[in-house]
């Protein structure tokens, strides 16, 4: 269609650069592979998984990373920043980073364990470092592309978990919606992918009990696997050209 913005698939020259916060964890890992099996040039960030890194940067050759604590915004911005130019540009952010708890055993109902400073470091790494890195990230969409954030069935359905986590999720909901209206008009598309219970990651706080619970209730009575949900970010990242704005559950039918 004439005057439309280019699809990221579309680029004439050069691989789609992608940058993924949090490619160190269960699903950016995943992600990361993925992007870079299709072959998209990947810049991404760790925090604690030095070794997870770099066995990623020794598989896929071109892929670069960064260590950053993405608790502080400004540490996530310019992370965001430093990597899209590493990448000479960026056509695709995901956002995969996770403070599933504030305190150590995850608090379920124990709401006086959670203090303030707490529930504002999970803020922090879940929610405002996925804005400082859109907003970081602004000058280097040089062609639109796709941002790809990490909501939870948590944030959207009254599931038993952490209140903080929860919050902090169903806030991505909203700023989803929001970054999806204001950047529209650049050609940069915005979505969330809402997992449900995946057989390991962030999943791994939930007691035996509720995951029990949770299979009871879910249509295809099983977890989701890490792939399921990465391979539906890379669509997302890299293919999709008119979906945004929208959530994505992938809960198995819960
Ligand atoms: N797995 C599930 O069952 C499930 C279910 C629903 C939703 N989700 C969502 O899916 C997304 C991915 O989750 P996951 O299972 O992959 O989580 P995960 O395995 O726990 O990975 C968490 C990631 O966040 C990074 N991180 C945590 N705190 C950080 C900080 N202060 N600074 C920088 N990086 C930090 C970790 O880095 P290091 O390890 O390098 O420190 C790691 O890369 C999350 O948004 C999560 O809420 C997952």
């Amino acid at each position: 269609m004439a005057g439309a913005t280019p699809a990221p698939a579309e680029r004439a020259e050069g691989p789609r650069r992608c940058v993924v916060f949090g490619g160190s964890g269960t699903v950016g890992r995943a992600l990361v592979a993925e992007l870079a099996r299709a072959g998209a040039r990947v810049g991404f960030t760790y925090r604690q998984g030095r070794e997870i890194a770099e066995d990623l940067l020794r598989a896929f050759p071109g892929t670069t990373a960064l260590q950053v604590d993405l608790g502080d915004p400004r540490g996530a911005a310019e992370a965001a920043d430093a990597l899209a130019r590493r990448l000479g540009g960026v056509d695709a952010f995901a956002h995969c980073a996770v403070r599933a708890s504030s305190v150590e055993p995850p608090a379920f109902d124990a709401i006086e364990d959670v203090t303030f400073e707490g529930f504002a470091d999970v803020f922090a790494v879940n929610v405002t470092s996925a804005f400082a890195a859109a907003r970081g990230l602004l000058p280097h969409f040089d062609g639109g592309g796709n941002i790809v954030l990490f909501g939870s069935v948590d944030g959207i359905k009254p599931v038993p978990s952490p209140v903080p986590y929860a919050a902090s999720k169903a806030a991505l909901s909203g700023l989803t919606l929001s970054l999806a209206k204001s950047l529209g008009k650049r050609g940069i598309r915005v979505n969330l992918v809402a997992p449900g219970v995946l057989e390991a990651g962030a999943s791994r706080m939930l007691p035996d009990d509720l995951r029990a619970e949770y299979l009871k209730h879910c249509g295809l009575r099983r977890l989701g696997k890490v792939e399921e949900v990465a391979a539906l970010a890379a669509w997302l990242a890299l293919e999709n050209t008119y979906v945004t704005g929208q959530t994505v559950m992938v809960d198995g039918g819960l």
